[in-house]
């Protein structure tokens, strides 16, 4: 298992050496793994001038798995977008192919009076979305901002292919098979015709998945359903930019984005593994992120691209008896139980493996 270590910018570094402990620990049980380190993001732009440099890519290329920080900080504000490090993000994920974001929204019992909704909306939540990650209006050209008529015009194109929305149903349906057999597709049909395809090709799909149910809803109503009665879905399908708001929008009703994993798959299960947050420069270098949403992102790392489903369930079991314990970082704190630093929270989720 050889693993590429992209730790990042801001807090990046703290989360992923506790995810690298664990990965030691499980190592040092016997599993091959390899960690190998390497620059993404603003660290490379400053150490190479370039968000992905050469060296990771081949670094990406050749290995099993990639487990990513988080990328930028407001240094990089004013370079060029293609130097700023979110373009290392970009970059990183067409190169490899990923096109299959997976994010599980977990609810962890300890932290229902972390979530902003009502305990009974969310006790209990477990959603997936899995997020086109590779095209849509993030990748589509023409793109950029001209003048026209004495005016600057800004314009962007959202464009799929038939083959693209195909791959992502069938990973979408697969999941549903999986879990409850239940799958919504969201789109914005009523206007948007990229849309009415990406409806008309789900559906189309769906008859290879009879065991499936598949829904369908309009992006604005499920951005409206997802708080008002969340656990009225079990596995989201949406392209891009939908599903980038709405995996916001949903890790918020599971209290912090601090606790959740998500993992971004090609078509042979090879994947990068990243929690869902970004740099967070404003608590960076203090010790007090939460890197349990990295090591989740490991567990995933371990169950999908290298099958070692005990070894994922263990991490996830370790994760759960140290919040039952009652450590709580910053993000997740609540009134009466043990504040923790970021080594410390790395240290528990050891020490209960
Ligand atoms: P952010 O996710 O970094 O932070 C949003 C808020 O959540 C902040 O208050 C932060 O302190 C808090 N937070 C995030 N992760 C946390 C953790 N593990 N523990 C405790 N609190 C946590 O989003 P923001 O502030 O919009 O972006 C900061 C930088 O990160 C920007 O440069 C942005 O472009 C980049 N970014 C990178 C992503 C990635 O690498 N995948 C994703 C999103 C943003
Ligand atoms: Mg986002």
């Amino acid at each position: 298992m050889k693993i590429a270590l992209l730790a990042g910018d801001g807090i990046g570094p703290e989360i992923v050496a506790q995810a690298e402990r664990v990965l030691l620990y499980f190592k040092q049980e016997g599993l091959k793994i390899e960690l190998e380190p390497g620059l993404l993001g603003g660290c490379a732009v400053d150490a190479t001038g370039k968000p992905f440099p050469e060296a990771t890519r081949k670094l990406s290329v050749e290995a099993d798995a990639i487990l990513l920080g988080a990328v930028g900080g407001i240094q990089y504000d004013n370079l060029p977008r293609e130097k700023r490090p979110e373009q290392g993000l970009l970059a990183i994920r067409k190169t490899l192919g990923l096109f299959a974001n997976l994010r599980p929204i977990v609810l962890y019992p300890e932290l229902v009076n972390a979530s902003t909704l009502k305990p009974e909306i969310v006790t209990g939540l477990d959603i997936l979305i899995v997020r086109e990650l590779t095209g849509d209006i993030y990748f589509g050209k023409p793109r950029g901002i001209e003048y026209r008529d004495g005016q600057k015009v800004g314009f962007n194109t959202m464009i799929y292919s038939e083959s693209e929305i195909r791959r992502i149903a069938h990973v979408a349906f697969q999941a549903a098979r999986r879990r409850s057999g239940r799958l919504c597709s969201v789109d914005k049909m009523n206007v948007l015709e990229c849309t009415q395809l990406w409806r008309d090709v789900v559906t189309e799909t769906a008859q290879s998945y009879p065991d499936v149910t598949l829904s369908h809803m309009l992006v604005d109503n499920a951005a409206m359903q997802l708080v008002r009665n969340p656990k009225q879905f079990d596995v989201i399908v949406t392209g891009n930019m939908f599903g980038d708001i709405l995996s916001d929008e949903a890790s918020m009703l599971t209290g912090s984005i601090g606790m959740l994993p998500s993992a971004s798959l090609d078509d042979r299960n090879r994947g990068l593994y990243e929690p869902i947050h970004g740099s967070a420069p404003d608590i960076a270098g203090k010790n007090i992120a939460n890197p349990l949403a990295t090591i989740l992102s490991a567990a995933m790392m371990l169950r999908y691209s290298f099958n070692e489903e005990t070894a994922a369930s263990r991490i996830e079991s370790a994760v759960q008896k140290t919040l039952k314990q009652g450590y709580r970082t910053e993000d997740i704190y609540e009134t009466g139980l043990r504040r923790t630093g970021t080594v410390e929270m790395g240290d528990m989720v050891l020490a209960n493996l």
